[in-house]
């Protein structure tokens, strides 16, 4: 699909759809112009919160169709919203199978031009994701719209809009390929699986791959990883991507969880909505979909993607209640539930990051459901040891319309973690989200901050631009933190 921007007059943009978003002060009929007198009477739109109305104009405009949808109040409008008006016109123009639709870009208040753009881009790409590769036969549901105009006032922004729009596709496609990623059953999107897209990003972009298999992580001494998945017929995988553009500078790390199946192990969840389980590899999926949109983009910046991948399963060789861990970085564990699977997983990954010496190590997981009672699923739970990294995050979330809210990491939940026969201990209740964030807290020795997505990266139908399953969430918060670091030359 092709999103384009270019100049026209209401009456002269040709298209078979045309959408016009009115801010609730406007009345329609004078803001369209005239344009649909013959087609519109002073009532027919009242410019209520979401409402739309499709008119067939006769004669004039040039467009076949004009789609009239609200923007609610022009002091309240904003990216957010630009981004679900413009995928609620994208999804609009599908189901009237057209192939084409253009919609004039409302600019939110003190935005500009190319935020604007990128953010209707965005939902516009988002909007019209659905996963449908395991169904046969979808025949003419499966028609897509191919191009998608912005349509500006002035011809000199069209640079701009232009640059802006691209920039949203590639965010967009950082998201989509987490998604589809994640939407995959755990019987196709294995822990090898997963490294295999992680080569294919690698030849894409020329960047660095290494992927250790189950021998090879045992001999690295990833021990939390090794232990999880030993019982699995489908082997870990612990994979590591590399993005080199930024010279000698020290990288940002960027890790993801990706348990592509969570039974909870020994300590077994009951049966009621485990499937959902598949989507416990979210983190490590929006990491991949990152590193993507990392080389689309050639940020000049030195990144590292680390995936640790496993299945999480009972069986007779499975690890149990009670057993010890000696962790990559020395600190002994003792397992209290090896439901809390996606912790040792992560320690580890966070012990190897230190041979890279990194600016900031930035974790995503599906960790606690803890943390959907937390937060439910408006917000990701942001913690971390640097309150200056964790402003960046927040914000970086706040931009991409992923939002994602501090949480504490008192020296108190530490102390729940303290071990009877072990140095810490795998879980500990009340505060599930912020004493599994202490738990991580423990393995990171230089600017860290830990996102529990559990709430966030999957679930039921959210707004128009997030559909029922994986959300992509946080890989667009990551790439506008990585863009951010590349502008500021923070790294370079
Ligand atoms: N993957 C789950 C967390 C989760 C739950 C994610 C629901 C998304 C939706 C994680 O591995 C887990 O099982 N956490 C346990 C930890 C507990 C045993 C300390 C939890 O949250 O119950
Ligand atoms: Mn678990
Ligand atoms: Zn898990």
């Amino acid at each position: 699909m092709r999103i384009r921007a270019r100049k026209a007059a209401l009456n002269e943009a040709a298209s078979p759809l045309l959408a016009v978003g009115l801010y609730r002060d406007e009345s329609a009929p004078a803001a369209l112009n005239g344009a649909a007198d013959d087609a519109l009477s002073d009532n027919d739109f009242s410019g209520k919160p979401d409402e739309t109305a499709l008119l067939y104009p006769k004669d004039a405009i040039s467009a076949e169709r004009l789609l009239l949808i609200s923007l609610g109040d022009r002091a309240s409008f904003t990216h957010e919203k630009l981004r679900r008006t413009a995928a609620t016109v994208s999804r609009k123009a599908r189901s009237l199978k057209l192939d084409e639709a253009a919609f004039t870009l409302p600019v939110p208040e003190g935005s500009d031009i190319e935020e604007a753009a990128l953010a209707a881009a965005e939902g516009v790409a988002l909007g019209l994701y659905r996963f449908t590769r395991h169904k046969t036969g979808s025949g003419e549901d499966a028609r897509e719209l191919e191009a998608f105009d912005l349509i500006l006032d002035d011809p000199a922004d069209e640079e701009a809009a232009s640059h802006g729009a691209e920039t949203g596709a590639r965010l967009a496609a950082a998201a989509l390929l987490a998604r589809d990623l994640a939407n995959e059953p755990s019987n196709v999107a294995t822990p090898e699986y997963l490294a295999q897209t992680a080569r294919e990003i690698a030849e894409r972009h020329g960047m660095t791959i290494t992927v250790l298999d189950r021998a090879g992580i045992e001999t690295e001494g990833l021990t939390g990883l090794a232990t999880v998945g030993r019982s699995a017929i489908n082997e870990p995988r612990f994979i590591v991507l590399e993005h080199r553009k930024g010279g000698d500078a020290a990288p940002v790390v960027i890790v993801g969880k990706a348990v592509t199946f969570d039974s909870g192990g020994i300590s077994i969840k009951p049966a009621g909505g485990m499937e959902d389980m598949k989507f416990d590899m979210g983190g490590g999926a929006a990491v991949l979909g990152v590193m993507e949109t990392v080389g689309t983009l050639d940020l000049p910046i030195n990144v590292v993607a680390l995936v640790p991948s496993t299945e999480n399963l009972p069986g007779g060789g499975a690890f149990k209640p009670g057993d010890v861990l000696e962790m990559h970085s020395g600190k002994t564990v003792e397992i209290i539930s090896t439901d809390a699977e996606g912790r040792l997983i992560l320690a580890d990954a966070l012990s190897y990051a230190r041979r890279y010496e990194p600016s900031a190590v930035v974790d995503c997981a599906t960790l606690t459901g803890a943390c959907i009672v937390a937060l439910g699923n408006h917000a990701s739970g942001l913690m971390g040891n640097d309150e200056d990294l964790i402003a960046e995050v927040q914000t970086a979330g706040e931009t991409a319309g992923e939002r994602a809210w501090p949480l504490p990491l008192f020296d108190e939940y530490t102390e729940q973690i303290k071990g009877d026969t072990a140095d810490i201990k795998n879980s500990a209740r009340p505060a599930g989200a912020l004493t599994a964030g202490a738990f991580l807290k423990e393995f990171a020795d230089y600017p860290w901050a830990h996102l529990d997505i559990a709430g966030t990266a999957f679930g039921k139908k959210g707004n128009a631009y997030t559909p029922k399953g994986a959300t992509g969430n946080p890989a667009r918060t990551l790439v506008r933190f990585l863009m951010g670091r590349a502008e500021n030359g923070e790294d370079a």
